[in-house]
């Protein structure tokens, strides 16, 4: 097969840079190694910038994000057992959107088929030559393949494949790692608040998610080394409830829950993200830790960006278009890796904390509620409106 643009990864990256070719008249052909079930019943993070709901809406992947989407307009900083509104609509004059990342690929995965676009899940064995731009695989047949193309674009997640074919001497790879991970659940019950709530507590932080009216998505900081399978559901609302009790008497809305997993994280940026005729995009070129739900919204818009240099590059010739890629994006993806640190570093217990360490957390968090300035800069990086 041949193609103009091959795309290691069917994630939301590789799907959306994918639509948005075809919309310029650019063919792609997407592999991906995971079945469509697998990446559909993975649960991912749930919150869409509006810039990000936009894309979907505008480019007419779908509009059912405004439909089976609710938007936020602020969340609660929980701490010292008080909650403290952030108001994004006051703040910034954006909402962001309660969407899962699970419907955004099975909206772009209906989209693609629906325009014809070609999409192989479920390949094995996948390697790429960045030399002789190619994708070589075995498709769910069984059969060998090689799609040779213009351009290649990893869009192959944090343990990318291709993010491997920069060579050494070539890149830098920045990374900070943290001591401890998230336990997530989903649970079958009614909502506990209206909006997201963000726990500092003496125990660690907690994150009060939602997902439809019958079903919640929690999450408490764990030790990286937690085996989900060990804690009961007694043990994990008992968790839960104790991060965020408080004078107030507010308690989570107890149910069954239907799902645990234990996620590790970290902080990595791999530069640059161009080489050659290989583009990373999205986790393949940068992960950042969950607090802030950023990571989606990155990978949108890089393709977004990368859409836009490609066209120029293949449709009008433009040598010099690919060179724009990594500066433009790494913009943005540099003030999305601060924030997440940000609201990850004042928002979880350090194993090792001190006195100091802990106070100077909770005067840190009240500088944030208590000044319009500092609400405004949390409201800008959740909301992914920065100042151009
Ligand atoms: C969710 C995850 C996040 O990391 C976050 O900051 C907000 C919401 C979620 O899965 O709903």
């Amino acid at each position: 097969t041949r193609t103009q643009v091959g795309i290691v990864g069917a994630g939301p990256a590789g799907l959306m840079l994918s639509h948005l070719l075809s919309l310029n008249g650019i063919d792609s052909v997407v592999v991906d190694n995971r079945t469509r079930r697998e990446i559909e019943t993975t649960v991912r993070a749930g919150i869409l910038e509006a810039d990000s709901a936009r894309l979907l809406v505008d480019t007419g992947v779908s509009d059912r994000v405004l439909r089976d989407g609710h938007p936020h307009e602020g969340i609660d900083l929980r701490f010292g057992g008080e909650s403290h509104r952030v108001d994004f609509r006051a703040l910034v004059g954006e909402s962001v959107w309660l969407y899962p990342q699970t419907d955004v690929f099975v909206d772009l995965a209906n989209a693609r088929e629906r325009d014809g676009g070609d999409v192989r899940f479920g390949v094995s064995d996948t390697s790429v030559d960045v030399n002789a731009p190619a994708i070589r695989f075995v498709d769910s047949d069984g059969v060998r393949q090689e799609v040779r193309c213009d351009l290649l674009v990893g869009a192959d997640g944090s343990r990318s494949i291709c993010r491997a074919e920069v060579p050494e001497a070539l890149r830098m790879h920045s990374y900070r790692e943290y001591p401890f991970a998230w336990f997530g659940i989903i649970t079958e019950a009614a909502r506990s608040a209206p909006e997201l709530v963000y726990a500092h507590s003496p125990r660690g932080f907690a994150l009060i998610s939602q997902r439809t009216e019958t079903h919640q998505r929690m999450y408490f900081q764990c030790a990286p080394e937690t085996n989900a399978d060990q804690w009961t559901d007694d043990r994990i609302w008992e968790e839960l409830q104790s991060r965020v009790a408080g004078p107030d008497g507010f308690t989570l809305n107890e149910g069954p829950i239907t799902e645990k997993t234990v996620l590790r994280f970290r902080s990595f940026v791999a530069e640059p993200m161009r080489h050659g005729k290989l583009l990373l995009a999205g986790d393949a070129a940068h992960t950042v830790p969950p607090t802030g739900a950023k990571g989606l919204n990155l990978a949108l818009q890089d393709v977004r960006v990368l859409a836009e240099v490609i066209e120029r590059a293949l449709v009008k010739n433009d040598d010099d278009a690919l060179d724009e890629y990594g500066p433009r994006a790494l913009d943005r993806v540099w003030k999305a890796q601060h924030f997440s640190y940000w609201m990850t570093t004042m928002l979880h217990a350090l194993p090792a904390a001190t006195d100091f360490d802990v106070r100077r957390q909770l005067g840190e968090l009240r500088s944030v509620v208590g000044s319009e300035a500092g609400s405004r800069f949390l409201a800008e990086g959740y909301t992914g409106c920065w100042p151009a």
